[in-house]
């Protein structure tokens, strides 16, 4: 299911940094010594985190943090350029001989050897199970860069409203040092059912930090409301809002926060409610010759990929753009926007001129043709 390191078992960091300087030295020679197209190829054969051509990363430890939720600790391979507080991480994982990306924001601090996600297991959902469930030491996968933009100004005073996994990019923010002596003042909201998702962690950090503080909410005697915010958090127009959980509760407190023309950022972990239209049609990838029938509020990308297509995807919900493609004829439509985008918008005759679609956000509208 997860690829497999030919040599399963924790690695421990301090035996593993030096090895990377040597790897960097090693691709420098063998690039050398080797025709262009093979050093990066006997690199990854050696140890797969030292390929400079795909992006991998070995996990090294799992720790459960909430009842369907698991951490995981992951060694990045030499091409891993960092990331920010607040940012994700695209994660490749092989289930069935398919590769399927999935994205994850990082909960460990920038310049930290490893990186850390925590992955919580939905319902039916493949690849969130396979992390959160059956991953070990020693499984590999593919990483994408970090990306992503949900983080206060320098100096602001910041509240954080969290549900359930999306605590993991206020996680973030911590690990960065908010909430220390001299990191954000910052009061985060954290609720759930039962013990919360990194509940332990967070009432650890609380009894640390002298500008942080945490109130956690049972979810079990009924939702907060924003309507809660003036007695649990009297100031909080004064401070930057972070929001991030399921969808209704970011909608709720968005609005609210906004009304009082308060900063508020979102994070969402799932697209908002699609806009449909119309009957769909049958979806052509010329790179495979794949075709899929896609209604009109599937995406391209899942029509593309149930019907075996390998595409191209990072955070399949319009965030990213990793998914575009050129469309060659025919018509999407924006599932986000319910804007229409037709092959005749261009002639097509150029690259320049042709129409670029999110796969993940456009649905088809009558028969299409992607250049994917
Ligand atoms: C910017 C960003 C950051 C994210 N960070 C995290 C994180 O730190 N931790 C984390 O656990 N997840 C995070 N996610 C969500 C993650 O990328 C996956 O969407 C999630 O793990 C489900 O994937 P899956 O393959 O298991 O489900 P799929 O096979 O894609 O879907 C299975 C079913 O679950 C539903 N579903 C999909 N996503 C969710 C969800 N988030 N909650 C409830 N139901 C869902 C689908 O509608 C579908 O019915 C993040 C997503 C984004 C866009
Ligand atoms: S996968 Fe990120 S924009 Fe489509």
């Amino acid at each position: 299911m997860i690829t497999r390191a030919p040599a399963p078992g924790i690695r421990e960091p301090r035996e593993e940094a030096p090895r990377r300087g040597l790897a960097r030295r090693l691709a420098r020679a063998t690039r050398a010594l080797a025709t262009p197209l093979l050093p990066d190829d006997y690199l990854a054969l050696v140890n797969p985190l030292w390929s400079t051509r795909a992006l991998r990363g070995r996990i090294v430890a799992t720790r459960p943090v909430g009842h369907a939720t698991t951490e995981l600790t992951i060694l990045p391979g030499v091409g891993w350029a960092g990331h920010r507080p607040g940012q994700h991480v695209g994660v490749g994982v092989e289930i069935g001989g398919r590769r399927h990306w999935r994205t994850y924001s990082v909960t460990s601090a920038p310049g930290d050897e490893h990186l850390t996600v925590s992955v919580t297991a939905v319902p039916d959902g493949s690849v969130s199970t396979a992390l959160a469930r059956t991953a070990r030491p020693g499984d590999l996968l593919t990483l994408g860069p970090a990306t992503g933009d949900f983080a206060p100004a320098a100096g602001e005073r910041v509240l954080a409203i969290s549900g359930g996994s999306g605590i993991t990019p206020v996680l973030g923010h911590l690990a960065a040092g908010a909430g220390t002596a001299t990191g954000a003042d910052t009061v985060v909201v954290h609720s759930g059912r039962g013990e919360r998702v990194h509940g332990a962690d967070l009432r650890r950090l609380a009894a640390d930090r002298p500008r942080l503080r945490v109130h956690e909410h049972d979810t079990t005697s009924g939702r907060l409301r924003p309507e809660d915010l003036d007695d649990l958090v009297p100031d909080w127009r004064e401070r930057t809002v972070l929001v991030c959980g399921p969808t209704g509760m970011i909608d709720d407190f968005s609005a609210h926060v906004a009304r009082a023309g308060v900063t508020c950022l979102v994070e969402r972990f799932r697209p908002a409610e699609p806009v449909a239209e119309g009957t769909g049609g049958r979806v052509t990838f010329a790179v495979s010759g794949i075709v899929a029938e896609a209604d009109a509020v599937t995406s391209l990308l899942r029509a593309g990929e149930d019907a075996g297509a390998l595409l191209p995807s990072g955070c399949r919900m319009g965030i990213c753009h990793t998914c575009v493609g050129r469309l060659r004829s025919g018509a999407v439509r924006d599932l986000q926007t319910g804007e229409l985008h037709t092959a005749a918008d261009s002639d097509g005759s150029t690259d320049s001129d042709a129409v670029v679609v999110q796969t993940c956000v456009s649905a088809a509208a009558g028969d299409c043709r992607i250049d994917l």
